[in-house]
């Protein structure tokens, strides 16, 4: 069985992740490198050359393809438009989406320049964190707030989640 984290880009879904995976004894895994690893290219590349649809289908594969691990599986913030990756996330675990507020994600993530959908003016990076938030809680099987918590505080919500499952 695989955990799957979902949230917006910046919510902590890697970093939070891979602290989970190492206090389970399980391994990590980020869909957004493994398909930098799989295609040799950079995010940004991929979105440059294949645009956002390109991007999706590599997100999908990566999904069918890491079905079988056991793993905690941090997925790229967009993984909730496409409405088939709900199945087969639910097939082969469970789904926690980490819900952080605009203004912490505004503040963590600055100008970062590798993410192409942040890399737009205030109001189109707010419209897509409205417009995505119901997605969110329509694919979760659980939410964890994250704002203004620990780390270690985190990973303890999650463990029960996990163990409430
Ligand atoms: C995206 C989020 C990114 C990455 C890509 C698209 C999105 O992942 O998959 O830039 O559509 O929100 P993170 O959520 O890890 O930043």
């Amino acid at each position: 069985m695989n955990i799957y984290l979902i949230g917006f880009m910046g919510s902590g879904k890697s970093s939070v992740g891979k602290e989970l995976a190492t206090s389970l004894g399980v391994s990590f895994i980020d869909t957004d490198s493994y398909i930098e690893e799989v295609t040799q290219k950079s995010i940004p590349a991929i979105f440059a050359e294949q645009g956002e649809d390109g991007f999706r289908s590599h997100e999908s594969d990566a999904l069918e393809r890491l079905s079988t691990k056991e793993a905690v599986i941090a997925t790229g913030g967009g993984i909730i438009e496409i409405p088939e990756n709900k199945d087969i996330m639910t097939k082969n675990g469970i789904i926690v989406y980490l819900h952080t507020n605009f203004e912490t994600i505004s503040k963590r993530l600055q100008e970062d320049e590798n993410r192409p959908l942040w890399n737009q003016d205030l109001d189109k990076r707010k419209a897509l964190y409205e417009r995505r938030l119901p997605l969110y809680r329509q694919f979760a099987h659980y939410v964890v707030e994250t704002d203004d918590k620990e780390v270690e505080t985190l990973i303890h919500e999650l463990k029960e989640v996990i163990k409430s499952s």
